[in-house]
């Protein structure tokens, strides 16, 4: 019942474009990759579609969808205002990982949007997500492909394990590039607010933008009185079934902790995963040391993030404990996802 196409995102077979544009425009369902993450997509307009959506990712209601487009023409269609900043914006960042939120027009159903008046948009790279889109000939809604609840998938082989049954039509377009979803802006106030970090990091928007802001939220434990300005971040998410702590301190220090943690684990017959970087994993003995890249090129550990901690659900581990990164550039959205992931669980190495 589900089908799973490969295409080639470097020579992409349009007649395989077109058949899962097909499906979109029928009310199907098709997973899809995207340079950030995969996506499960539906007609934006298509309010029974979005729903199966909802239904298929296990996702609650009151977490609204970003709208995918492949013209910047179709941002006139989906909102009541085009502000100076997010054209600026766009101009430099589209196609790419950066998604806007911007005041909705009467177009847009409320599903969408989880009941509120304002619309995120994103414009992909990824050859197959721009194809689709284009040949569909609506905008596409999409979350990230996996249930809810666990890390987004960056292969095709995640959304198999997530979504086989759920969904229509799976695009199997190889692994994503970016590896971490991408970085949501709120344009709707005189000041833009970053909802969500992401590759396109807070210094990238200030030097097109000048004075820009992040969630407050966002540096903080979710507390569920407070209403964030993007829903979806008040969730328990990107989590694999192990137990995850992160490591926190000078690097020789975390090292020293992990081994040390690690080694009580072992003894009371716990199995444990180590999250270790290029610069670290000959250091580690014990348990199951996966390299999740290189603390030189932080873009190697966003693209491997999620993707190393479902192998290690795949190897059974109980509790895993993982290298903390630097808070600055992209290293912000590693440090957002990586804490969700450990539901905030943190040790500190100091002193150790
Ligand atoms: O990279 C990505 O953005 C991927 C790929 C598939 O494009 N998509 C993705 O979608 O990550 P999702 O649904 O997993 O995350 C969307 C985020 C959620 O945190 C949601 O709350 C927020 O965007 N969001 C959507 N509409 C919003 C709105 N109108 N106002 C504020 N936040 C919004
Ligand atoms: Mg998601």
């Amino acid at each position: 019942m589900t089908k799973v196409i490969r295409i080639d995102r470097y020579n992409p077979e349009i007649e395989l474009i077109d058949y899962a544009a097909e499906v979109i425009k029928k009310g199907g369902l098709v997973a899809f990759p995207t340079e950030t993450v995969y996506g499960i997509g539906a007609n934006s307009f298509d309010e029974e579609a979005v729903k199966r959506i909802f239904i298929a990712k296990g996702r609650p209601q009151d977490n609204p969808l970003i709208l995918h487009i492949a013209s910047i023409d179709q941002v006139y269609d989906l909102t009541v205002e085009f502000p100076e900043k997010a054209k600026k914006l766009v101009q430099k960042f589209w196609p790419g990982p950066l998604t806007i939120v911007l005041k909705k027009s009467s177009k847009v159903p409320y599903i969408n949007t989880a009941g509120m008046d304002t619309v995120a948009i994103r414009m992909p790279s990824n050859s197959i997500a721009h194809l689709l889109i284009k040949r569909a000939g609506v905008p596409i809604s999409a979350p990230s492909a996996n249930v809810s609840g666990r890390p987004s998938p960056t292969d095709a082989s995640h959304v198999i394990e997530d979504l086989y049954g759920k969904v229509d039509v799976i695009i199997d377009g190889g692994k994503c590039d970016v590896g971490l979803e991408s970085t949501v802006v709120d344009l709707t106030d005189e000041i833009p607010v970053i909802l969500r970090p992401g590759a396109v990091t807070l210094n990238m928007l200030q030097e097109v933008l000048g004075e820009v802001r992040l969630d407050p939220f966002l540096l903080k434990k979710p507390d569920m009185d407070i209403k964030p300005k993007s829903p979806g971040m008040k969730y328990k998410h990107y989590s694999p079934r192990a137990e995850v702590y992160i490591v926190k301190g000078p690097l020789d220090k975390v090292v020293k902790k992990i081994k040390q943690l690690a080694k009580n684990q072992l003894k009371i017959g716990k199995k444990v995963g180590i999250m270790a970087t290029v610069q670290t994993s000959t250091q580690y003995e014990e348990g199951e040391v996966i390299v999740v890249g290189d603390r030189e090129k932080p873009e190697s550990i966003a693209k491997n993030l999620f993707e190393v901690l479902r192998e290690f659900d795949r190897r059974e581990v109980d509790v895993v404990f993982a290298e903390s990164f630097d808070y600055d550039e992209i290293g912000l959205a590693i440090m957002n996802r990586l804490e969700k992931a450990a539901g905030y669980k943190e040790i500190e190495a100091e002193g150790s």
